[in-house]
């Protein structure tokens, strides 16, 4: 259901929240190969075919600017691994100017294009960064790039740029490394968040053992800085509980998509490289929006009329948490959801 807020058209889902959020993946291909993101079975990318050009992902952003949403954040794989990207954001830019343009990238291939992206005014950057040790990254992701990361990272910062580093909790992998984090996060105003490990797709690596609850992490975090809890409702925070640090710039939090759900506050659309349009990350309950937009007789009407719909029967996560027992959460593995 589209509605007015104010003046300004709002999407609103079942349960009464507003859309106004839209994650868009650019591409499901990426040069890194992070244990938690990829399932054990081998998987193909999707063929160049199925995925969608850039004229129709601005075709899908205007349709949601239209229908409310004020913020997008583009994400993959890894975005700057699709050729054009950087074209692409500036398109976006000039074709939307008021909207809140983000990047979620692992930051091996984007400090290059620092300089543009402050140009474009983009508004944060989410960086990957499970470690601060080249050891422990090369675990982690499959390659030894800790150096690009980090060399993107100093780039960001220098050029002004919000930078949150996003990490995902790995019991007896990264649960070494807090130190580091709390180190990097004294000197600089970033915010690092932990995020409890999803186990999606099939045949993941997930497990009892190397699942690190975000209570434990707090617990552990303890020992490097006093938490003090910002007051919800601060908007840059997201899904995340962020804390301030005694004596630091930067701030620390976690992400809990397992241990303590947050649906209520959930307003985002996410949009496959494919063209699927996905209500929840956790249910696999996708609508086929590529095959709309390609269809010589549908136009933009159409589209609208599916993502309206599709809200409307959006699911609450936490009723699949429940149901899912021990087993993996959903089907398609976090590459081709794109987080
Ligand atoms: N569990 C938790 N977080 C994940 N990410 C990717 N896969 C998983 C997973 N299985 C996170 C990465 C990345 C973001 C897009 O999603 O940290 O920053
Ligand atoms: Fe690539 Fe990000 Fe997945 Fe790592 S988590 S393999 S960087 S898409």
């Amino acid at each position: 259901m589209s509605d007015t807020v104010g003046a300004v058209p709002c999407l609103h889902d079942a349960h009464g929240r507003q859309v106004r959020y839209l994650r868009l993946s650019v591409t499901d291909r990426c040069n890194l190969r992070c244990l938690y993101c990829r399932s054990n079975a081998r998987t193909q990318s999707i063929p160049h075919a199925n995925v969608l050009r850039y004229e129709e992902m601005l075709r899908l952003v205007g349709i949601a600017v239209r229908l409310g949403v004020r913020k997008i954040r583009l994400t993959g794989g890894e975005p700057f691994a699709r050729k054009g990207f950087i074209d692409f954001l500036e398109r976006l830019r000039s074709g939307f100017p008021s909207v809140d343009i983000r990047i979620t990238s692992n930051g091996t291939i984007l400090e290059e294009y620092v300089p543009r992206l402050r140009y474009l005014g983009i508004g944060a950057v989410n960086l990957s960064l499970d470690s601060f040790r080249p050891e422990t990254f090369a675990r982690i992701t499959g390659r030894e790039v800790l150096s690009d990361v980090l060399r993107a990272l100093d780039a960001l910062l220098a050029a002004g740029i919000r930078v949150k580093i996003n990490a995902v909790a790995l019991r007896g992998i990264n649960d070494g490394d807090l130190g580091d984090f709390f180190h990097f996060i004294r000197e600089h105003p970033v915010d690092v968040r932990f995020i409890e490990f999803m186990p999606m797709g099939s045949d993941t690596c997930w497990s009892e053992d190397n699942f690190w609850a975000a209570d434990d992490v707090l617990a552990a975090a303890g020992a490097y800085g006093q938490l003090e809890a910002v007051a919800r409702g601060d908007d840059e925070a997201g899904p995340a509980r962020m804390f301030h640090v005694s004596g630091a710039r930067g701030r620390f939090g976690v992400i809990t998509p397992l241990t303590n759900h947050f649906c209520a506050s959930c307003n985002r659309l996410r949009i496959t490289s494919d063209g699927w349009l996905r209500t929840c990350l956790f249910a696999d309950r996708e609508y086929y929006l590529r095959g709309i937009l390609r269809h010589p007789d549908l136009g933009d009407a159409n589209v609208r009329n599916v993502i309206e719909a599709a809200n409307l029967k959006q699911p609450l996560c936490v009723e699949i948490l429940r149901a899912r027992g021990s087993g993996a959460v959903a089907h398609k593995q976090m590459l081709g959801i794109g987080g």
